[in-house]
């Protein structure tokens, strides 16, 4: 999981390579570098850490290069382990992205042909095998190192003697950004946005030849292909803060937006799948940290609007699951789309003979390529590691896909349809209203939850996953333990950990749970704990909550994307106190790419 960007053109091929980079750190960071050519030799810089660590002095001019920041898989964070790497005699440098799942047996039998290694990396072999098989072509070079690799990869290679990049992939995104008289690769889009916003996708099995005027592709089967530029529409000015003190506040306050953008269009008939070719009686929904908790939003979500039973399962589990664990209809959610272990289920869903569709926020992400259906959320790129934005549009997206099922299984009339997605209509409204009254959300966080070192979140039904969701934001940046549980749990053995040191944050919608979770506000309050209730304005409770976070009136079946932005806000504002590094929280990283 890391970025990786290369450049051939006229211009100074360094500092476009540090630029792209940067605006990659959020794929990894424990280490960067760059490899310049200039006419007659290629100089690698590269250190352990940020970018800025990089001496700038040591970066040659030259007018191509590759680039690189990392984020450890084999080998420790460290400048020998920091990419590019050399062959032995300095003459072909690469960068990688993925695990080379065959690199130990490879390394051996280089070593054995007298390859020195300089690193505990799986990517280093991949620069002596291009060495082993190089013949004055780096193109046939690389055709024959990919031939040999087990894994996933991205991989951009240059020579000192070749004036051209060859880039390949298996299971790690790359773009190519195609410019006037320069071209780019990167793994992702924001790298390139500065010099042109036409970029081509290559797709799993492709290697390209760039020189700085043209570029040749070639598809898994070897064939010469075309594959024509999309134009993005991203701005460079939408991959960067726009005035917030952080990535998440910005995709926070985004939230408004991306509603409605997810919701445009589609308020009439669904029509982004044709439900109707499908037999759908159950669903599994298959998904990863933030969006396994949407996906368990989602079965609230489904089961209530459309009667379809639902289950969930966290990818990295369904991946290994019984083979007679099959649902014929199964939904991924990765906002990636890039994420190893979605992709693995989505594989293995699809192995075990069932129609499967993809909810993710990236145009052309792997994971479409995996699946039968896709359907976008329409939230924009998220920087933030933290998913905030493309949880709530996964939440959308699963309430339009539940609307037009419920339709189909003829569980709701059409004028009950017109009513939710009513509801639908207003939500970027509620969410605005929020998100202009924070002052004591803030006061909340400054006060008890940066103070604290145990915090629990507590919800039940649909709002259970929101305090999975609140716990999980608030670790993940702000660093403090904190667990969230169906409310009626806590008397099942975490009510031993209830002191007055452990903050309850208690989510209490007007559903058919509510007068339940006021009785468990009650129990809670009886430990001394002290309790933030997040609801509608209500008296009751004001006796037995010690703070209120109050939200707008809201039908509980859409309440989860009013309470999941306090949530978000509790864990920004806690993160922001304790000085934390909200964007790149330590050892995680956007999207993970590795299982
Ligand atoms: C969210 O805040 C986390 N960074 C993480 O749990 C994330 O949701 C998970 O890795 C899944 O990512 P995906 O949606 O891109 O597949």
């Amino acid at each position: 999981m890391c970025g990786i960007v290369g450049y051939i053109g006229h211009a100074k091929a360094g500092e476009i390579l540090l630029k792209g980079m940067r605006r990659l750190e959020y794929r990894g960071y424990d280490s960067a570098g760059v490899a310049i050519k200039d006419d007659n030799n290629i100089v690698i810089e590269k250190k352990k850490g940020r970018i800025k660590e990089i001496e700038q002095d040591n970066i040659i001019a030259g007018n191509a290069g590759i680039g690189h920041t990392r984020w450890a898989t084999h080998g420790k964070p460290s400048d020998e382990n920091s990419h590019p790497f050399f062959d032995c005699d300095e003459s072909i440098a690469i960068v990688h992205n993925g695990i080379i799942d065959n690199f130990v047996t490879l390394k051996e039998s280089l070593e054995k042909e007298g390859h020195e290694f300089k690193s505990q990396t799986d990517s280093e072999v991949i620069a002596h095998l291009i060495e082993s098989h190089y013949e004055n072509d780096l193109l046939e070079a690389v055709k024959k190192t990919i031939s040999q690799l087990r894994g996933s990869y991205a991989i951009v290679a240059i020579h000192k003697d070749e004036d051209y990049m060859v880039a390949c992939r298996n299971q790690s995104p790359l773009v190519i950004g195609v410019g006037t008289d320069e071209n780019m690769v990167a793994s992702d889009v924001p790298a390139i946005l500065d010099r042109t916003n036409e970029v081509i996708y290559l797709m799993d099995g492709d290697i390209a030849k760039i020189s700085y005027k043209d570029i040749e592709l070639w598809d898994e089967t070897g064939a010469n292909v075309t594959r024509e530029p999309k134009i993005i529409s991203w701005t460079v000015e939408d991959a960067e803060k726009g005035g917030y003190d952080h990535f998440m506040l910005k995709e926070i306050y985004e939230q408004p937006k991306a509603i409605h953008d997810s919701i445009l269009g589609r308020l009439g008939e669904f029509k982004d799948v044709d439900f109707s070719k499908y037999n759908i009686d159950m669903i599994k929904i298959i998904s990863c940290g933030t969006s396994y908790h949407a996906g368990l939003v989602g079965k609230y979500i489904i089961e209530e609007i459309s009667g379809i039973p639902c289950m969930t399962a966290l990818a990295s589990e369904y991946r290994y699951s019984s083979p007679s664990d099959i649902y014929p209809f199964t939904i991924l959610i990765s906002q990636s789309g890039e994420t190893a272990d979605t992709l693995a289920a989505a594989k293995e869903a699809r192995r075990r003979g069932c129609k499967t569709l993809a909810i993710t926020n990236v145009l052309d992400s792997s994971i479409t390529r995996e699946v039968d259906e896709v359907v976008y959320t329409h939230a924009g790129p998220e920087i933030g590691v933290a998913a905030t934005k493309t949880f709530t549009t996964q939440l959308i997206v699963l309430y339009l896909i539940a609307i037009q099922l419920g339709l189909k299984k003829e569980k709701l009339l059409v004028e009950e349809a017109d009513e939710l997605r009513n509801q639908l209509r207003r939500l970027p409204r509620k969410v605005e209203i929020l998100l202009n009254n924070t002052d004591h959300i803030k006061e909340i966080s400054k006060n008890i939850l940066a103070k604290s070192e145990d915090i629990f979140f507590v919800g039940r039904n649909i709002n259970y996953p929101v305090a999975l969701e609140g716990a999980l934001k608030l670790k993940e940046i702000a660093y403090i333990h904190a667990a969230g549980y169906p409310a009626g749990e806590l008397k099942h053995g975490p009510f031993a950990l209830l002191t007055k040191k452990t903050p309850v944050i208690g989510i209490c919608v007007k559903d058919q749970t509510y007068e339940k979770m006021i009785g468990n506000i009650g129990e809670i309050a009886a430990r001394e704990s002290p309790i933030i209730g997040v609801a509608e304005e209500d008296m009751e409770l004001q006796k037995l909550c010690d703070e209120l976070v109050y939200i707008p009136d809201i039908q509980p079946l859409f309440s989860p994307v009013l309470v999941n932005v306090v949530m978000q806000l509790f864990a920004y504002y806690t993160a922001y106190q304790l000085n934390c590094s909200i964007d790149k929280p330590r050892n995680l990283a956007k999207s993970v790419t590795v299982e």
